[in-house]
């Protein structure tokens, strides 16, 4: 296994998931983290995280005293990247100086001959690398050497090959480092002498295992499928594990899109086979939104109804099943776990809410269930490669994700207004579909429509018409958090934009949301 030490870096994730994608295991602990914590996963390799601060400033965040004499014990090899390399040079008796000329982007770097980190691996030895650091080292602890610099001469990796510790100035985990899943490979595989054999197969099945073992044998268990990827992906791996005694509820809130019900209903009960029971509560969350226009209020609104849905649920089933429910499978992924256990000083705070995310993680505490999250270990991308396993067919695989509170923070002010949901579902219907066609889907992160309070004049059939606006928004993202616009051909636009002005009654005009995130957010509420 190896570990990655969080000091911050944005990319922390980013050096787990190559890692992991070189067939080795690896998680990733915030910094901090006490030693039998980090002990308790046996790692072979542990790896200490760029950062956003200055070795230099006071409460920067460090190692533990005994660190590197537990290392060494263990006989774990370390590898520095950037903040990494000066919290080793710093700690082990080197200077690190703030930099005369700050390295930012691309530079090329040489290795010297005969080091054990680019070792005979020519390929390496000359490369393009991302850098972005501050802070320099400018004398080695003992026992150190230099073994890469850049071309304006500055150290770019150094080793001592006898305490096994390595580190890297720059960045071999960003896709602009071009050799750089090559450096960490052989680092890997020919430095650490490690095994490529880590396989979803082989999680998917330890994952069923560790179900079973914490179910009893005669617990139910209860999931609420959203119709997206990680609900879907949870429930079909505890299915394989405990059977009909999984019970899973698919709640039509009436907010969903076109189809949506009858289309994840197929996939669930065709396709895999899955306990599910679908309620339609279509009325129970209209009459509740009726009149309400703040997207706060609303998101609130249908997270409660959702728990009263799903307590519901589980006293229905109780009565036919005789007991309650003792478990709930939710599809918890990785970055969430990650990122709620923000390390020290890494400035990451969940203390500003610009939009309450409501997921099912709001069940009331009475209902005392337990969790089983299956997917806690995983990137998205992963989810998705272990959905492949259990046969979820891959378009549903790579469907967008789709929100909570769904149509509800489509539809600006109130949900019930007019026609609104219905309109709404059919413009994003030919929207979704035109990508579809044009075999645009898979390059975008999510794609949607927004229908607009507002009433514009237009011309159509040669009358007059006042009528409502629409508003289409595309986007490319890696996680959601930052986006771009997608960057659609005038003539694929113009295509959508009578499709939808021939087709959906009540629409007379089409504009395309051609704003990035920040400033603004992905949904327009
Ligand atoms: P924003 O609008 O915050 O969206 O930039 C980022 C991602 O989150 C989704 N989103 C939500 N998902 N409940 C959810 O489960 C919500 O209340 C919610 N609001 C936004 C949004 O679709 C995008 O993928």
């Amino acid at each position: 296994v190896v570990v990655v030490l969080d000091f911050g870096s944005q990319y922390t994730h980013l050096i787990t998931r190559r890692i992991r994608g070189l067939h080795i295991s690896s998680f990733c602990l915030p910094a901090g983290t006490p030693l039998d914590k980090i002990q308790a996963l046996k790692p072979s390799v542990i790896i200490l995280s760029g950062g956003p601060h200055s070795v230099h400033l006071e409460n920067s965040p460090t190692l533990p005293e005994e660190f590197f004499s537990y290392v060494q014990e263990q006989g774990i090899t370390v590898l520095g990247i950037c903040y990494g390399l000066h919290l080793i040079v710093k700690l082990l008796g080197g200077e690190v100086k703030q930099a005369e000329h700050q390295e930012y982007g691309r530079m090329q770097i040489s290795a010297v001959e005969g080091s054990r980190l680019y070792g005979d691996a020519g390929s390496i030895n000359n490369q393009t690398v991302w850098m972005s650091h501050g802070d320099e080292a400018v004398k080695l602890p003992p026992g150190f050497k230099v073994v890469a610099t850049s071309t304006q001469g500055n150290i770019a990796a150094i080793e001592n090959v006898d305490s096994r510790i390595y580190a890297l100035q720059y960045h071999p985990e960003v896709t602009h480092s071009e050799k750089g899943t090559e450096t960490l490979r052989h680092f890997f595989l020919n430095v650490c002498g490690m095994k490529a054999d880590w396989q979803m197969q082989n999680v998917l099945e330890e994952e069923i295992k560790k179900v079973t073992a914490t179910v009893g044998p005669d617990d139910h268990v209860i999931c609420a499928l959203s119709g997206g990827v990680d609900s879907t992906v949870a429930a079909t791996l505890v299915h394989r594990a405990i059977g009909d005694r999984l019970h899973c509820v698919f709640v039509d809130n009436g907010l969903c899109r076109y189809k949506e019900r009858e289309r994840v209903m197929a996939t669930f009960v065709k396709d895999l086979h899955l306990p599910v029971t679908c309620v339609d509560a279509t009325e129970q969350f209209l009459s509740k939104l009726k009149g309400v226009v703040d997207p706060e209020r609303k998101r609130k609104i249908i997270g409660a109804e959702f728990i009263a849905v799903f307590d519901e649920f589980s006293h229905r089933l109780e009565r036919e099943i005789g007991k309650m429910p003792a478990f709930l499978v939710q599809g918890t992924l990785y970055p969430d776990v990650i990122e709620s256990c923000p390390p020290p000083g890494s400035g990451k705070s969940h203390s500003h809410t610009i939009k309450s995310h409501h997921n099912v993680g709001g069940l009331p505490e009475n209902m005392k269930l337990k969790l089983v999250e299956p997917l806690k270990w995983l990137f998205k991308d992963e989810v998705r490669e272990m959905g492949a396993l259990l046969d979820v067919p891959v378009s549903f695989l790579k469907r967008h994700p789709f929100p909570g509170p769904g149509l509800a923070v489509r539809i600006l002010g109130d949900v019930t207004q007019d026609g609104a949901l219905d309109t709404i579902r059919l413009v994003d219907e030919i929207f979704v579909n035109s990508i579809r066609e044009a075999g645009l889907y898979d390059k975008i992160w999510q794609a949607f429509a927004v229908y607009l309070p507002v009433k514009t004049v237009g011309v159509q059939g040669d009358k007059r018409t006042h009528s409502h606006a629409v508003a289409l928004r595309a986007i490319t993202s890696e996680d959601g958090m930052t986006a771009d616009w997608f960057h659609f051909d005038g003539k694929f636009l113009a295509e959508v934009s009578s499709k939808i002005c021939n087709s959906v009654r009540g629409i007379n005009r089409v504009v395309y949301d051609i704003t990035s995130k920040p400033p603004s957010t992905v949904e327009w509420e």
